[in-house]
């Protein structure tokens, strides 16, 4: 039986000798096609039109103001501008986390803004790691535990192995039995990393990661960001004040008011 290759992105390639398999494809393809939804090789996200909107009590407060912007698979992107600018608000919603007032997001092909919950869940779980700013372990689990819920929700049966050698690469081997109220900041904020690095995420959102960590650690958490991004042609998404992640970065955003107002690619 004749070998049918598909190209359906840059990264993916599926062969199959099965017709059914090649009819169930062309169907996706065509309905693809159908929804209008082109396929962007190019980009893992592109968010277009972005404005996130809350009701206050002074009135509607804007948050996010019309953003638009992409990233390319690969690139790292740190994300800058003063406490209160939109930057927690623009990487919840580039990562599915939250929804927009209006505008789309579309993170490697799929039009997140287009799923409901479960479906924004379950793509997260495949594709994307978040280091929150407040850590958000939950406090009945372990580190170690902890570090293997995404690998369990994903149904890896290799889930304890690779949480503890996440949990030894940002220093926590000593640690993995803790309860989360039984670490300081610094610890729970690597806890937080290593459950974000260790599905290996296409890609990685932090939020003010190196913000608690000493030099010494940051250093380190640095070159293993930096390492999944050169090694793993992970995306990073990075919000950050550390000039030092900041000049890894291939691109700075600066955000005001809800507004990207800097573009800066370094030389
Ligand atoms: N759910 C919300 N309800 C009301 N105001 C919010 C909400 N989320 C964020 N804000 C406000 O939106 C602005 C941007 O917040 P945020 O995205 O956290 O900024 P940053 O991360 O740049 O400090 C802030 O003024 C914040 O108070
Ligand atoms: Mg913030």
């Amino acid at each position: 039986m004749p070998w049918l290759a598909l190209r359906l992105s840059p990264s993916t390639r599926m062969i199959f000798s099965d017709p059914a398999a090649v009819n169930v494809i062309n169907r996706l393809i065509k309905n693809i096609t159908d929804l209008n939804m082109e396929p962007t090789p190019n980009f893992i996200i592109r968010a277009a039109d972005l404005t996130k909107q809350v009701n206050s009590p002074a009135g509607v407060l804007t948050i996010l103001d019309n953003i638009s912007l992409e990233v390319k698979y690969g690139e790292s992107v740190a994300i800058t501008g003063v406490s209160g600018s939109g930057k927690s608000t623009l990487i919840g919603i580039l990562a599915g986390l939250d929804l927009p007032t209006s505008g789309s997001v579309t993170l490697d092909n799929v039009e997140l803004t287009g799923l409901d919950e479960t479906g924004r869940a379950r793509l997260r779980n495949r594709k994307v790691g978040f280091v929150f700013q407040t850590f958000q372990l939950l406090p009945g689990l372990t580190a170690l535990e902890n570090v293997m819920l995404p690998l369990e929700l994903a149904g890896n049966s290799d889930a304890g192995e690779l949480a503890r050698e996440q949990l030894a690469e940002v220093g926590l081997a000593a640690r993995t039995a803790h309860y989360p109220n039984q670490l300081s900041g610094g610890e729970q904020q690597r806890v937080a990393i290593a459950r974000a690095f260790v599905g290996r995420p296409a890609v990685l959102f932090a939020d003010e990661m190196t913000g608690n960590l000493d030099r010494k650690t940051a250093g380190h958490i640095i070159e293993l960001l930096f390492d999944l991004n050169s090694e793993r042609g992970a995306t990073l998404v990075l919000v950050t004040h550390d000039e030092a992640v900041a000049t890894h970065c291939s691109r700075t955003l600066t955000l005001d008011g809800g507004r990207i107002i800097h573009s800066d690619v370094p030389a």
